[in-house]
This record gives C-alpha cells, sequence and structure tokens, in this order.
C-alpha cells in the first residue's frame, strides 16, 4: 500500500490579495519503507509540499491519504493525534524548546501522546535507548544551548522517533550541519529506513538525496522529473552521486 498518496495537490497563498499559486497539481505516492528526497530551487514549494502531505497546513485543492485515509475530512483533533503518533518531524531551524533539557525536549511528544502516564517508564527507556544509539547520552541533561548544532540535530532525530512513526518528514535536516555532522545524521536516517521507517526529506545536497532510494525534482510548484536509485549502499555511494549529479543538471539544477 501507499503509504503516501497525493492527488492534484494544489496550495495558493494569498498575499496582499493577490493569490501565489505555491503547488500546482502535484501527484505523488510515497511507498511505505521508501525513502524520497524533494529537491529543487529555493521557493519552489518543497517546504509547502512538506507541510501540506503531512496536514500541518490545508491544501487548497487536491486530495492526501496516509495509510488509505483520506486527511481532508479529518478534525482538528483527529489530525493532530495521528502527527503526534504516526509522523515525525525534523526541521532545519531545530524547534526545541528553550528552557527544556535536551532529555526533556525528547521525551515531552511521549509524554503527550500517554495520556493516561501509564508508560513513563517505559518512554523513558526508548529515551536513553534512542539517544545512546545516536550518541548524546552524555549531554541529556544540557540545556539546549549547551550542545553542539549536530548534538541538537541528532536530538531532533531522537524526539522525531520517540513515538516510532511510519514516516518522518524531515525539511533539510542536514541545512545547518557542516560535512561531518550531516554524514552522521544521513547514516542515522539510513539506519532507521532500514528499520521500517518511511522518510520524505526535503534536500538542497546532492550528496544527501545519493542516499535516497529516489529524487523528485520541483519547479515553480510542479514536478519536473523523478530519479529512482534504489536502496543505499555504501559501497555505491560514488556512482549514486555521479548518476544523481548528472541528471539533476538535465533538471537545470
Ligand atoms: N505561510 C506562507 N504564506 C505566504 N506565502 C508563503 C508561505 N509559505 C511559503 N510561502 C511562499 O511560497 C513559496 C514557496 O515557499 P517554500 O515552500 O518555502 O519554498 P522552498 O522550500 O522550496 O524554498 C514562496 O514564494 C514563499 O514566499
Ligand atoms: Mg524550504
Amino acid at each position: 500500500m501507499n503509504q503516501l498518496a497525493v492527488k492534484d495537490l494544489c496550495k495558493t497563498y494569498i498575499v496582499n490579495k493577490r493569490p501565489n499559486n505555491v503547488l500546482r497539481n502535484i501527484s505523488l505516492n510515497i511507498e511505505e519503507g521508501e525513502m524520497a528526497a524533494i529537491m529543487g530551487p529555493s521557493g519552489s514549494g518543497k517546504s509547502t509540499l512538506l507541510y501540506t502531505v503531512s496536514g500541518m497546513d490545508s491544501a487548497t485543492a487536491g486530495k492526501i491519504s496516509f495509510f488509505g485515509k483520506e486527511i481532508e475530512g479529518l478534525s482538528a483533533k483527529e489530525m493532530s493525534r495521528i502527527r503526534l503518533t504516526q509522523m515525525g518531524f525534523i526541521f532545519q531551524q531545530m524547534y526545541l524548546l528553550k528552557n527544556l533539557t535536551i532529555y526533556d525536549n525528547i521525551v515531552l511528544p511521549a509524554y503527550q501522546a500517554d495520556g493516561g502516564r501509564k508508560n513513563r517508564e517505559r518512554i523513558n527507556e526508548r529515551a536513553r535507548e534512542l539517544m545512546r544509539k545516536l550518541g548524546i547520552i552524555e549531554i541529556a541533561e544540557n540545556d539546549i544551548t549547551e550542545v553542539s548544532g549536530g548534538q541538537l540535530q541528532r536530538a531532533c532525530i531522537c524526539r522525531s522517533l520517540i513515538n516510532q512513526p511510519k514516516m518522518i518528514f524531515a525539511d533539510e535536516p542536514t541545512g545547518a550541519l557542516n560535512q561531518q555532522n550531516s554524514k552522521e545524521v544521513m547514516k542515522e536516517l539510513n539506519r532507521i529506513n532500514k528499520e521500517g521507517t518511511t522518510i520524505m526529506l526535503v534536500t538542497h545536497d546532492s550528496k544527501v538525496a545519493a542516499k535516497c532510494d529516489r529524487v523528485l525534482y520541483i519547479e515553480d510548484g510542479s514536478i519536473k522529473g523523478e530519479m529512482s536509485l534504489g536502496k543505499f549502499e555504501e559501497e555505491k555511494l560514488r556512482e549514486r552521486e555521479r548518476k544523481l549529479s548528472g541528471w539533476l543538471l538535465e533538471m537545470g539544477w
């Protein structure tokens, strides 16, 4: 089954009474277990696409189904439940809360989902396990201002995974990182994907996109093309990068 099915999606913003057609008849499917990258020029509508298909923003027209369930008819409460329990989000501007430790930021969405406070012990265990896996257990009690950009981004990944989402939406997850941290973050995303989590990520970095199964290219709010690379294998990275660069050149990147 398609995890995410999008049909003729349009999004129009009205600014100063002028319509801005940011997404124009976008149709796409993301399969369960897939890792798809969205590329395209700045302002082409990539972030808007991510926010709209994940129900964070409303569509102007078109149909979006998440696991066969159309999100249009859902109440705000139902939608926020799905976002909280089945979707994970990673953004470039890292929306972690100040005045909370790294650890508290990570467990917060799980505490929110755990209304009856029955699963606190399991949540705490899972948080520690995730932080160990991502190598940030030693900064658990730090304030978010006391860690590096790479550590902060890995904390965001832990937080996005705490409720074991079926799908992760990431908007330029490596955009604020140096090469080394970017590599580490991609290693984690590839691992998470291998373990079964579907990922849709926006990136302007072809090295990041080369580690995804498929790349969709957006221009002026339309999909201009797509390229399949197949499942990521480290040994074939150079070859994938070369193939993708050639294709991006054709796309006018
Ligand atoms: N909340 C908003 N209100 C009005 N216009 C917006 C809003 N968000 C984005 N836009 C406009 O939509 C277009 C696409 O933006 P965006 O999706 O952020 O592009 P990208 O992520 O590809 O750089 C831009 O012209 C931007 O100004
Ligand atoms: Mg953007």
